[in-house]
């Protein structure tokens, strides 16, 4: 059992910081990545919850569907409401993420062309790609109720979370190898 501490960060900076450590541990003799994707989601999600105190509503996993012939995410580990459960790449913020193997840092969804509402309380977005060796294998997602939930802090923090996550897992069930 992992005993990780609720989070006694003052700033966003220490937050992440302390958050790059908690996944470095959580994932230490675990290469699963639905495993390691999950408490990530939800240390992400809690963490960021208590320490910004903004109203972020989701927080997860959208990772490759080895079974679409066309580029295709599905659902994967995910910690809020109910969400779409398959995006095409190139729809939507995360479908843009995919294909442009680049973070969308989105302060407004409603300027953002064909947004995907899972949810209609989300106001803010950020989508940061999943990158194996050049290649997406998934995305990170975080949505906010409020407009411009998110800032360059969280893509710096969260891009560094996706890196870890990337080289802690196995990922062979994704790719088909
Ligand atoms: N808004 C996303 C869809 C996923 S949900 O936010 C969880 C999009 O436009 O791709």
């Amino acid at each position: 059992m992992v005993n990780v501490p609720t989070s006694t960060a003052s700033s966003k900076e220490e937050f992440y910081s302390e958050l790059k450590e908690q996944i470095e541990a959580i994932v230490v003799g675990q290469r699963n990545w639905v495993t390691n994707l999950a408490n990530a989601s939800a240390l992400i999600y809690h963490g960021l919850r208590q320490v910004t105190a903004k109203p972020i509503n989701w927080a997860g996993f959208y990772l490759l569907d080895p079974t679409q012939a066309t580029p295709s995410l599905i659902l994967g580990p995910f910690q809020g409401k109910v969400a779409c459960t398959e995006i095409r790449f190139g729809r939507g913020v995360c479908g843009t993420a995919a294909q442009q193997n680049k973070t969308q840092l989105v302060k407004d969804v409603h300027s953002f062309p064909g947004h995907i509402a899972c949810d209609s309380a989300s106001n803010s977005e950020i989508v940061v790609p999943l990158d194996l060796n050049g290649r997406v294998i998934g995305v990170l997602d975080l949505d906010c109720e409020v407009v411009e939930g998110f800032d360059e802090v969280d893509q710096e923090g969260l891009e560094a979370v996706a890196k870890i996550l990337v080289e802690a897992c196995d990922w062979r069930s994704i790719l088909g190898a």
